[in-house]
């Protein structure tokens, strides 16, 4: 039996981490419905894991649309009558590889908090009642180590991973005795397929920053704490953000 069998649980963003979060949590039994606003990706990936598609679909999102978000969220009480866990991991980072700082481009600026911030406040505005709805469940939000460090650049990016922490807060605390917990997982750098050639640089020095210093973290480190934050051994769990950086952000 895996942590999450029966469960059914809704992935908005799969990707580099997506990915392997679907294969993960599918292998430990969930029931799934994943989307990307890379809708073709999306679909494949559920073609690939669920070939009969009976137990795990994947299709179109913009995780910055409320409608979109909402079809998703209804595709799955449709096919399966209820949502247990809904995980946040889409991104959108205009800002990721470039120089500025306070001079960003406030379109850019914009168009970042529009996606990983408010987007993630829609997903949580629109999933939990769902989840309440149905008896209860769990919220799970990726943010970033990059909420806790400084770098001098990515400021739209960093603010937003940080803000995803304070809802994530805001929604345990509310919604806590009503069944709902929320919790945040935190990773430092995670190598994964998408990482180009050139970044070999950028890793080492990620890897470096780690307690271990062996290697950078890989999704399947992110999809094991996904996976238990999800399941009933994590019922006790909540409000917290759980860093998986190799001890990168460490503290008391
Ligand atoms: N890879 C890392 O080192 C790292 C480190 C810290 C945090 N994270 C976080 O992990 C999560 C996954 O990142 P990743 O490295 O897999 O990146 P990724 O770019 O591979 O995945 C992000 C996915 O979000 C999708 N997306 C973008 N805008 C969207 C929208 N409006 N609606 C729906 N989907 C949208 C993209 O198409 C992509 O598939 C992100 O939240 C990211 O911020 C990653």
């Amino acid at each position: 039996m895996g942590i999450l069998e029966g469960k059914v649980i809704v992935l908005a963003g799969v990707g580099g981490i997506g990915d392997d979060l679907a294969r993960y949590y599918f292998n430990e039994g969930a029931k799934l419905v994943f989307g990307d606003i890379e809708g073709e990706h999306a679909e494949n990936l559920g073609k690939e894991i669920d070939p009969g598609g009976s137990r795990a679909v994947g299709t179109y999102l913009d995780g910055s649309q409320e409608a979109s978000i909402q079809a998703m969220i209804e595709s799955a009480l449709s096919r399966h009558g209820r949502i247990d866990g809904f995980h946040c991991n889409f991104a959108f980072v205009p800002d990721g590889l470039r120089p500025e700082g306070l001079d960003i481009p406030m379109e850019m600026f914009d168009s970042s908090v529009r996606v990983n911030l408010r987007g993630y406040f829609l997903c949580s505005r629109l999933a939990v009642p769902a989840m309440i709805e149905t008896g209860g469940g769990a919220m799970l939000y990726t943010s970033s180590s990059a909420a806790t460090t400084a770098s001098g650049t990515r400021f739209a990016y960093s603010m937003c991973k940080a803000g995803v922490q304070a809802l994530m807060r805001n929604v345990a605390c509310r919604y806590g005795p009503r069944g709902i917990r929320a919790n945040a997982i935190a990773p430092g750098i995670i190598a994964h397929y998408k990482f180009r050639q050139g970044t070999e640089k950028f890793i080492e020095a990620a890897v470096q920053d780690t307690l271990m210093k062996t290697r950078p973290g890989n999704p399947n480190d992110i999809a094991a704490t996904g996976a238990f934050l999800l399941s009933d051994q994590a019922g006790f769990i909540s409000g917290q953000t759980i860093a998986v950086d190799g001890g990168q952000t460490h503290r008391p």
